[in-house]
């Protein structure tokens, strides 16, 4: 399937699938998710009182696990989806959301100690654009998760399989689903992923890989 990742289209996906966003990863991932999104999160080892942005926040995930276990620190999330960041408001009544285009970001330089962006940047039409905005807002020495499929292997084939009959058992939009594997599969594996990010000026600071290396994990720093 071709990737059509025209950014209003993209809108009006998340838009539109937003009611049932939550449920479906919670299926299809058998709840996993939200263990590896708490996992990738740890690896930051977030300091005290810290700034921190989660681009393509979506329904708030990210928020969530991050002011239940550092309190102190001071969250915002962003997404361009008005449905995706008015979900994320009700599941976090005391963060902030603002509704926001990633290679546009409302921010000035250097403001953010991390930056965080789980299975978003898949999404994004303009990569390029969207890593010079996140580098540009983070501090010098500030760190930037990058949360996504991994590599190519057997389970993201197994996935493949079991995406489309959880879909239509449960009577979703199959287009959009068939969007998430395409996207999924055109996207760069780890490896290249890294370098992408160093040739914008970012430097690896750790990889971590979860369900044998499927979902991955790059912590950069700037
Ligand atoms: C797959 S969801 C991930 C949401 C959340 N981070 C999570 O892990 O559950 C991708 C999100 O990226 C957002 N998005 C895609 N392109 C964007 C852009 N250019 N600027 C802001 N948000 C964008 C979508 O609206 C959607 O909510």
């Amino acid at each position: 399937m071709q990737c059509d990742k025209n950014p209003q289209k993209i809108k009006n996906m998340f838009n539109e699938i937003s009611g049932y966003y939550d449920k479906m990863n919670n299926l299809i991932s058998l709840g996993s998710h939200y263990i590896i999104k708490f996992l990738s999160i740890k690896a930051l080892d977030i300091k005290p009182n810290s700034m921190i942005l989660d681009a393509c926040c979506g329904t708030g995930d990210f928020s969530k696990i991050i002011s239940k276990f550092y309190p102190s620190a001071k969250i915002i999330g962003l997404d361009f989806s008005a449905q995706m960041i008015k979900l994320a408001k009700q599941k976090n009544p005391k963060n902030v959301f603002i509704q926001g285009d990633c290679t546009n970001l409302p921010f000035g330089e250097n403001e953010f100690d991390y930056i965080t962006m789980g299975f978003g940047l898949r999404n994004i039409n303009d990569r390029t654009k969207a890593l010079y905005e996140i580098h540009r807002v983070l501090k010098n020495g500030g760190k930037f998760l990058h949360l996504d499929f991994g590599n190519h292997n057997k389970i993201s084939r197994i996935f493949n399989i079991i995406v489309p009959f959880i879909v239509k058992i449960s009577g979703k939009n199959s287009e959009h689903y068939k969007y998430l594997l395409a996207s999924k599969d055109s996207f760069p594996p780890p490896d290249d992923l890294i370098k992408e990010f160093e040739s914008r000026g970012f430097k690896l600071l750790k990889r971590q890989d979860y369900l044998f290396g499927t979902i991955s994990a790059q912590i950069m720093y700037k």
